[in-house]
Formats: C-alpha cells, structure tokens, sequence
C-alpha cells in the first residue's frame, strides 16, 4: 500500500492529498464548498452536508489522479476547520446547518457563560477565556434560540469530526480540535467535566476523544462505496486546522513558528508545556504531537478580506483570469504592485468577522481608513495585503511576549503563495519568511499523521524531521521594513479609536442587524 490521505475540511472547499511513506505527494485535489450563508453580519453557516459532498469528490478525485484504488490507501488523516457546531440527531442525521468558527452572534451567551461558572473557572478549566468563536457560546446560542433544534441533539460534532462520522460510523475528536470548544481541560487533555456540568451541557453528547495519531475506527461499507476507499482502511485522530498545518510545516519543537494565511490568519509557536497569555489574546491549546501544546494568534479576515475585495469589488479580475485560465489574486497582487509601501497613508482594517487576537472583539468592524481622492483601487488592494500583515505582527508579538525566540517564521497557506505578499509580511514582521518544499500544511499534516498512526514514523516529530524541508528564505528588505516601521504604530492607533465611535451606536456584541429584532 502506496498511500496514505490526508482530507483537510476548510471553509473554502475540501482538500485530499495522497502522500507517499517518504514524503512526496502523489496527487491532490480540492472541491469546493458552497459559499458561507451569512444572513446577518457577523453570522457564519455552512451546510455539514456539504462538507461530506465535498469531500467524496475531493477522494475519488485524488484517486483518479493518481491512478490509485482504495487498496493503496494504508490509512487516512483528518483536518478541518475548527470550532463549528454540527449538530446530530438520534437517527445520525444533521440537525441543523453548523455555525462555523468566524461566526460571531453569540456573546450573550459568552457572558452568560462567565456568570454562570465564573471567568476564572472557565480560564482554569480550560486554559483560555470564552469567545464567541468557540463552540459552547454556539450551542448555547442553539440552547436559547432554535430550543426545537436542542431537543434533538444527541451528538456535538466539529467540522473534520462529522467527515469522520460518514467515514467510519465513529463519533470522536482529537486534543487539538476539542481545545477549541471551551469545554475541553487542555492543560490534561480531557474533557472539562466540572464545567461542562455546570453549564448544563449534556457530556454524553460529546465525542470520545484521543491524541492526535490514534486510531478511531476504520472507513465503513457506505463510505467504501461512496467514496473508493476501501472498507476497513484505518482512520486516525487527525487534528483542528491549524496543528494539523504545525505538523505540515514541521512546527512541531520549540522556537519554530508558522504564519498561515487561509481564510483566517494564524500565528503559532509550539510549546512544550502550556503557557498563557494573561489577558487571553491567544490561544493556548493542545498540539497534533501528543503531550505537546501550542499557542496561536487569530485574525479573522485574512485571506478572507482579498476573497472579499474579488467578491465585491474585483469582478474584472475574476472574468480576465476566466478567460486566460489563470488566477484572479495573481491579477489582484499584480496591480497592488502598481501602488507604493504605506498605500500613501490608507490603511485596511480587517476585522470583517469581528477580531481575536489581539483585540476580543466579536463586533469589531472592518474598514479603509485614510481615503483621498488620489488613491486607486491598486492602494485598496495593497493596502489589505499590508493590513492583515500588520494583524499578523499583533500575533506574533503576543507570541513573542510569551518567550517564543523567533528567527525565522515559516509561511503557508494561500495567501502566501504570493511572493509579494510574503515580501509585505517579511517587512511588517521584521522576520525572515521561510517556504517549504511541500506548502501543503492542513491536509499534508494530516496524512503525516496518518503514518505516525501506521508505525511508518515513531513519532510525529521524527515523522517532521524526516520529510520536511525548508525551499528558502526571503529576509525583510530594509525600505520596505522603514515604511512599516512608521506605519503599524498608526495602525495600532486605529481600533482603540474608532472602537469609541462603534460602542455608542451597538450594544457591545450585537451586530447591526440585531437592532431589528
Ligand atoms: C482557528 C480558527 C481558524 C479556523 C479556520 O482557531 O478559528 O483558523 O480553524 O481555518
């Protein structure tokens, strides 16, 4: 048997990647998933089932391309997206569409969970504070708004976990994605009993959890038949997104940190033993590597406020690509060039989903700020580009605060395909930015699991440091690194401000919507 699959569950589509034991990847496919139904600002959904289309076609795809037969296949990783609530029934059948992680509609019950046990006990259970992100205040928001949709809920599943649950019949998690709950004891690596009582929650609706490269069943008939694999091919724990994304860009031993720029934005340090950010603008969870942890900064709207910019404001882009069979960000990234470092004072805010790291604000809003007359739409893209990687330097400076020693920071992700995006963050972090020979981070990481739960590797830091390899390093270019010197202080100075403005109009938490009901 040839193979191992890794299938990463994003939020734009699902990915399966075929890996060979030495490291080299055979095939990969991604199929995408139906836009994000937002039906007010700041709420996110996604059809589970659609996840599990996705990803059936993604596997035959992979398949094909490769020439293979579920025969080849030794065994399977999972990833995904974290913190989305998927919901299940008695019968195995999704009760309701998940709210995903951006989703941000649930910091009453954010608050109600800090009344009802206490901040600290939820920052002692739990080794972060509670955020909207998270998957309890989304239950609970279930639990107090769709109460016929709680009645039935008889499994809680995350998003990787459902696809887990087609595949094998299985409902278990793994550390790193059960960390992102709030109702996971990730300084003991078990669920958080003592709070999971106190807020009410059913604990045998939970899923068994297990380290990251254990096994949890194998495919089953209906999924065999759906899908190619062969019946009885072992599936392993797997690991939330962005530890599954570590382990495909070897973050897996300390001083090593990683910058992703998928949908959201990530920052992330391995740590050896938990660590905390006392004000808990980063998270500090379990790693894919089991007995380790890391810590992460999160912005929201990263890949995601260029994905927005193409969706609104960049339909050219999008029909010249069509018709050249090329990239829309090739074009948009190509005519940013056209507009000097510091946009000439405009600057992007990109909290289009609220913010994490480092602000906590589940209301934040997104916007330019610094519009003249002379800019050009070249400016509003750079200056994107150049705001979510100045969110990225408020990462990892908190990562840093923390006593990461960072020399290097490796990239991935789609945004960081682009040299001249690398290039803006090189500048803005004043760190050299590493790729990687494989820049397949979720999906790859998955399958690298997938073999340390096969016995090709040890461990997966031995599983690491067999197969990855950094390609090169672009350090920072000194004028563009001055620019930004003198222009991420004036960004600094841009939340606090308009923060004031925001909190006289909203109620802390609502969305601009909610004003109707
Ligand atoms: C991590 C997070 C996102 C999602 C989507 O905390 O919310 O990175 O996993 O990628």
């Amino acid at each position: 048997m040839k193979y191992r699959l890794g299938i990463d569950i994003g939020t734009g589509g699902a990915r399966a990647l075929l890996v060979e034991a030495d490291g080299r990847v055979a095939a990969g496919v991604t199929a995408a998933h139906e836009a994000i139904v937002m039906q007010r600002p700041l709420w996110a959904e996604q059809r589970p089932e659609n996840w599990w289309d996705a990803a059936q076609k993604a596997i035959r795809g992979v398949l094909a391309q490769a020439g293979a037969g579920g025969a080849d296949i030794a065994g399977v990783g999972l990833s995904g997206q974290m913190h989305g609530l998927t919901l299940i029934d008695a019968g195995g059948n999704v009760i309701r569409p998940a709210l995903i992680w951006c989703d941000q509609r649930s910091q009453e019950q954010v608050d109600w969970i800090n009344a009802t046990a206490g901040a600290d006990m939820v920052l002692e259970q739990t080794a972060n504070p509670v955020l909207t992100g998270f998957t309890a205040p989304k239950l609970l928001w279930v639990r107090d708004r769709d109460p016929a949709a709680y009645e039935r809920v008889r499994h809680i599943l995350l998003p990787k976990d459902y696809i887990r649950f087609r595949l094998t019949g299985e409902y278990a998690s793994d550390v790193s994605d059960a960390s992102g709950t709030a109702l996971f004891d990730v300084a003991n690596r078990r669920w958080a009993a003592p709070l999971i009582e106190k807020l009410g929650i059913d604990a045998a609706a939970l899923p068994a959890v297990v380290e990251s490269p254990e096994r949890t069943g194998a495919v089953c008939r209906a999924a065999a038949q759906a899908t190619g694999l062969r019946a009885g091919t072992p599936v392993v724990g797997g690991a939330g997104d962005q530890a599954a994304s570590a382990v495909g860009n070897g973050i897996v031993e300390t001083g090593m940190v990683s910058c992703t720029i998928g949908t959201s934005g990530v920052v992330f340090s391995h740590l050896d033993a938990p660590a905390y950010d006392p004000q808990g603008r980063v998270h500090t969870f379990c790693h894919a590597a089991p007995g380790k942890w890391h810590v992460m900064g999160v912005t929201q709207g990263a890949g995601l406020s260029l994905q927005w910019f193409r969706d609104n404001l960049g339909a050219d882009f999008v029909s010249r690509a069509a018709d050249r069979g090329g990239d829309p960000y090739e074009l948009m990234t190509a005519e940013a060039a056209a507009a000097p470092a510091g946009c000439e004072g405009l600057q992007w805010l990109p909290y289009l989903m609220g913010e994490r790291t480092p602000h906590l604000d589940a209301a934040a809003r997104g916007g330019w700020i610094g519009l003249t007359a002379k800019h050009a739409r070249a400016h509003l893209i750079r200056s994107i580009l150049e705001g979510v990687a100045f969110s990225l330097k408020d990462c990892l400076d908190i990562v840093e605060s923390l006593g990461a020693e960072v020399s290097v920071v490796r990239a991935s992700g789609g945004g960081a395909k682009s040299d001249f995006w690398r290039g803006i963050l090189a500048g803005a972090l004043r760190k050299p930015i590493a790729t990687l020979q494989t820049q397949e981070g979720s999906a790859y990481g998955a399958a690298l699991l997938a073999m340390v739960g096969g016995g090709e590797y040890a461990s997966v830091e031995e599983a690491c440091r067999a197969v990855i390899r950094e390609q090169d390093r672009l350090a920072p270019d000194a004028a563009l690194a001055a620019v930004y010197a003198k222009t991420y202080p004036l960004y600094r100075r841009l939340y606090p401000a308009l923060r004031q403005v925001r909190s006289e109009d909203l109620p802390r938490g609502q969305a601009a919507g909610d004003q109707n009901e």
